[in-house]
């Protein structure tokens, strides 16, 4: 239970708020039991997401004091070009303001309405979007990934042989394309093996269909494959993203995770082509001129220098060391999680921590409600209380496990807050049967779990 040194000293500091149990009961009642609608300043440690929340480096600052601000053709611009070239290898990189732009530009250009788009796991965003271009979205996540309890090295990976039967049964020219997400977030932050990519790679080729990566923590994926795949045990973190990259043909990238940015994203492409010209004229439209799209030039610089920060080994070590430092702590108290932990967070399995509340009282929501009463922690429930009412019944939907997920900002917090919250974790346990569901009082139409209200189960 080693807890990896930090390979960093701090410069700035941003006060935290500490908070009564009396207090946070009454906050987190008026926010209707949402912790979307809680404000930031009542929560002592923010686990909600790790995406755009971390902190940049002095270099990073300092990069962007560089920042050309120049409407076409700036210098920031080229920096990051080169940069892009030289870590994923491809054609055409296209900066956006962050990852869900990159989806809404290309998913038109890809997808006929009525064809499916198959994915190790979708993200939300990336789902909604293959939606709104007509798609039909289909998860294939490897079976190991749904069963929290397995352990498993690779459990982000596609199940290539159900990907293959799907081809099969929906004709290949009914596939627009083949979504690698990686790390593979809606199960947990799990990896997926570079065997794995070169297996779905090698079907999508022998099919004809394109492979897009979903490319938002390529960085703590390139690390897990150093540790766990032999092949790759003597090559660097940038070595190995090149060849996952090489499996892929178009990259959409959110650069507010791995690449250490607060907002940013890119859009990419292998080979240059007729889909460049396209995605270029849809760039101009929504994001801006194409050596800007949507950024300033001071935030091109930040994610240059995040983009090769990222990839540090040392950092990945002390990232990842994070996740397993409080993984382990968990283990000890008997807290079950989706295991191994994987990349950006802790997928605590709020179903089996709370087996006596049901999926339609949604166990991930209470346990998020239960630690930030416990100890100001806010993180998010990814169960059923995320998915929305079947479109055509309005009934409940059933998600395939209870998830809370702890996501670790990075560069953020120490190993005394992962002790508060492994502490605060414990002591839910110990109370655990006193503890019941929620039912929703009030809720849109749509991702309803962003402002839907909730009252405790009498
Ligand atoms: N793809 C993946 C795998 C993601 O995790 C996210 C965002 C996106 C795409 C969209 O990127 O937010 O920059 O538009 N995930 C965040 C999260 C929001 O909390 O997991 P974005």
């Amino acid at each position: 239970m080693r807890y990896m040194p930090e390979p960093f000293k701090i410069k700035m500091v941003e006060p935290i708020k500490m908070t009564t149990r009396e207090e946070r009961k009454a906050f987190i009642r008026d926010a209707h039991y949402n912790a979307f609608s809680l404000s930031a300043e009542d929560v002592y440690i923010d686990l909600q997401t790790d995406s755009g929340t971390g902190s940049m480096s002095d270099s990073q600052w300092g990069a962007m004091m560089r920042g050309d601000e120049s409407y076409s053709g700036g210098r920031s611009y080229y920096r990051l070009i080169e940069a892009g070239k030289e870590i994923f290898g491809y054609d055409y990189i296209q900066p956006v303001h962050q990852g869900r732009a990159a989806e809404k530009i290309l998913f038109p250009l890809i997808v006929t309405p009525g064809q499916y788009v198959i994915s190790n796991m979708f993200f939300d965003t990336t789902r909604a979007h293959v939606g709104l271009a007509g798609g039909r979205a289909i998860d294939c996540v490897c079976p190991e990934g749904l069963d929290s309890g397995a352990y498993f090295d690779f459990k982000g990976n596609m199940d290539v042989p159900r990907l293959k039967s799907l081809i099969a049964e929906h004709g290949a020219e009914n596939i627009a394309a083949i979504v690698m997400t990686i790390t593979n977030n809606s199960v947990g932050g799990q990896p997926v093996s570079m065997a794995n990519m070169r297996e779905t790679a090698a079907v999508a080729k022998e099919h004809g269909i394109l492979v897009v990566i979903d490319a938002a923590r390529y960085a703590e994926n390139a690390f897990f494959i150093k540790e766990r795949e032999a092949e790759f045990a003597d090559a660097t973190p940038i070595e190995i993203t090149r060849e996952m990259f090489s499996h892929g043909d178009v990259f959409t990238m959110s650069a507010k995770k791995d690449a250490l940015v607060n907002m940013g994203g890119l859009l990419a492409v292998r080979e240059n082509g007729p889909l460049v010209d396209a995605i270029k004229t849809r760039v101009i439209s929504f994001e801006g001129y194409l050596t800007y799209g949507g950024l300033a030039g001071r935030d091109l610089e930040a994610m240059t220098t995040g983009l090769y920060e990222g990839l540090d080994h040392d950092y990945l070590t002390y990232r990842i060391g994070q996740m397993q430092y409080l993984a382990a702590r968990l283990t000890a108290d008997g807290i079950p999680f989706q295991n191994p932990v994987g990349g950006h967070a802790v997928f605590v399995d709020a179903g089996k921590l709370l087996p006596h509340i049901p999926y339609d009282q949604f166990p991930g929501q209470a346990l998020t409600v239960e630690l930030y009463i416990e100890a100001g922690i806010r993180g998010c429930d990814i169960g059923s209380y995320m998915m929305d009412r079947d479109p055509e019944t309005g009934e409940q939907q059933r998600a395939p496990f209870e998830f809370t997920r702890l996501a670790i900002p990075r560069r953020v917090y120490t190993q005394a807050h992962l002790d508060v919250v492994a502490d605060a974790l414990k002591a839910i346990k110990d109370r655990a049967d006193g503890i019941t569901g929620y039912q929703i009082t009030w809720e849109p139409k749509v991702l309803r779990h962003f402002t839907s209200h909730l009252k405790p189960v009498d």
